[in-house]
């Protein structure tokens, strides 16, 4: 069996929780592969809207295991909340949800870090979540991070502590007024809260998962435009969000991938700084703003919203080897007169069809008009049902992509999803 693998395409917040949901009863086993609570992941179901930022969006599904990989950052603090409105729903789900002993943990100094660093950056800073996510992966990455596994040796405490005594020396750097000591009695009960799940080395696990034959779907956080390696730098997270973090991410091997579903939005928002090519600073913004009711699910900021990119689309596709494409939020367009794609940029004057080293250099881009529709798409369920222009809209971002666009999500429900077959 092969692991498929589910990740955004643009800047995140593409519908990957819904989508996950969505396709979690065709799988065994669910999992994270990178990120931490920077993620909001969000689904809906019997009218309820659940927002998960650690657990993967199997979770409310009954038979599914679901795995935070050695990828991911946990905050043990989020996590516990998390866990303690999963619990109160009723669903027991100590059974069902195994975490990588190799899952880096956010200290409260991580976020205090993130925060400092970010207000000294001033009108630089990347707008990041202030989850503690940048200082976490540094310290991976440097070889001071504490584990998950850690939790469960006799020294924790005092690893704790060095870790921390290293975070308040850089400190110093900042003019920046903290606390750490306030948040920590909070911090080790989530801690304790982690010491109740099946702490596991989650690549021997996903390993002889596959060997059985199970069926194994990798979570992806974040977007491609946000990787650390190939997103819009410095204005990206700290991990690779593309398909080889979840090789990385989860222990599985190249050749172990399956179908890789690229989730993107039938438009393009992104949240906090850094360049975005089609951003509309006008009323249709708004607009989109307003009838996608983009708001950040993990920070509540207003999303930055513009039309669709192609050449992102097309660069992202590439990177990930993408097989499927899912369309997420095309009722959103319903009510526009003209649909408007970009499948080029202006730099010094000429037309380029490729993401520029920085998206900076883009003076404008270049736009291909096509026709709008009226038909509300919400209580669509059947394909055949859907306007021509939307369709017509499909087949275009087919053509110029090379991939088939297989699901079409026409609401945050569910329910409200279309399979398309080509
Ligand atoms: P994720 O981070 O990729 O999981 O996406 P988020 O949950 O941050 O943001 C997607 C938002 O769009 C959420 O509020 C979803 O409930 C909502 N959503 C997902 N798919 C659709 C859709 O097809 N139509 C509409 N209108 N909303 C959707
Ligand atoms: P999901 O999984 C959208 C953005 C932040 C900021 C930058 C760096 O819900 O799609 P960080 O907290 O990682 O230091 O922030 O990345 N960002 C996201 N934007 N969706 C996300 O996750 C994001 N996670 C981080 O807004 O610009
Ligand atoms: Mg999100």
């Amino acid at each position: 069996m092969k692991v498929d693998v589910l990740l955004g395409l643009q800047w995140g917040d593409e519908g990957k929780g819904k989508i996950v949901d969505v396709l979690a009863p065709d799988y065994d086993v669910i999992a994270r592969f990178q990120g931490g609570p920077n993620a909001g992941h969000t689904l809906e179901f019997n009218q309820i809207k659940h927002v998960l930022h650690t657990i993967p969006s199997g979770i409310f599904r009954e038979d599914q295991v679901n795995i935070i990989g050695n990828g991911v950052v946990i905050d043990p603090v989020i996590f516990m909340k998390e866990i303690g409105k999963i619990k109160a729903m009723n669903i027991d789900i100590s059974k069902k949800l195994l975490i990588s002993k190799k899952a880096h943990l956010i200290l409260p100094s991580h976020r205090i870090l993130d925060q400092a660093s970010e207000n000294a950056k001033g009108k630089t800073k990347i707008g990041s979540t202030l989850k503690g996510i940048g200082p976490t992966y540094m310290d991976k990455t440097g070889r001071n991070g504490l584990r998950v596994g850690d939790t469960i040796t006799s020294n924790f405490k005092e690893k704790y502590q060095s870790l921390k005594e290293k975070h308040k020396d850089l400190l110093r750097l900042y003019d920046f007024e903290y606390d750490i000591e306030i948040l920590e009695k909070e911090w080790f009960e989530g801690i304790d809260v982690i010491r109740q799940f099946q702490l596991i080395d989650s690549e021997v696990v996903i390993n002889s998962f596959l060997k059985q034959k199970k069926r194994i779907l990798a979570e992806g956080a974040q977007g491609t435009m946000l990787d650390i390696d190939f997103g819009s730098y410095p204005f990206v997270t700290s991990s690779n969000t593309i398909c080889a973090g979840a090789c990385s991410g989860l222990g599985v091997a190249p050749s172990a991938i399956g179908e890789v579903y690229g989730i993107f939005k039938a438009y393009c928002t992104r949240v906090g700084s850094g360049p975005f090519p089609t951003e509309l600073l006008n009323n249709t913004g708004e607009e989109l703003r307003a009838k996608g009711n983009e708001f950040g699910a993990t920070t509540g900021r207003p999303r930055r919203c513009g039309w669709l990119d192609l050449p992102v689309l097309k660069y992202a596709i590439m990177l990930n080897g993408v097989t499927q494409l899912f369309m997420t939020k095309a009722d959103v367009l319903t009510g526009f007169d003209q649909i408007r794609v970009c499948t080029g940029y202006k730099i010094d004057g000429k037309i380029v069809d490729h993401v520029p080293y920085e998206l900076t250099e883009i003076s404008e881009p270049v736009y291909t008009e096509l026709k709008g529709w009226d038909k509300d798409l919400s209580g669509i369920r059947d394909i055949k049902e859907i306007p021509a222009e939307l369709e017509d809209y499909i087949q275009f971002i087919e053509k110029e992509t090379g991939v088939p666009v297989t699901f079409i999500s026409v609401g945050p429900d569910r329910e409200q999803i279309l399979i398309r077959k080509p």
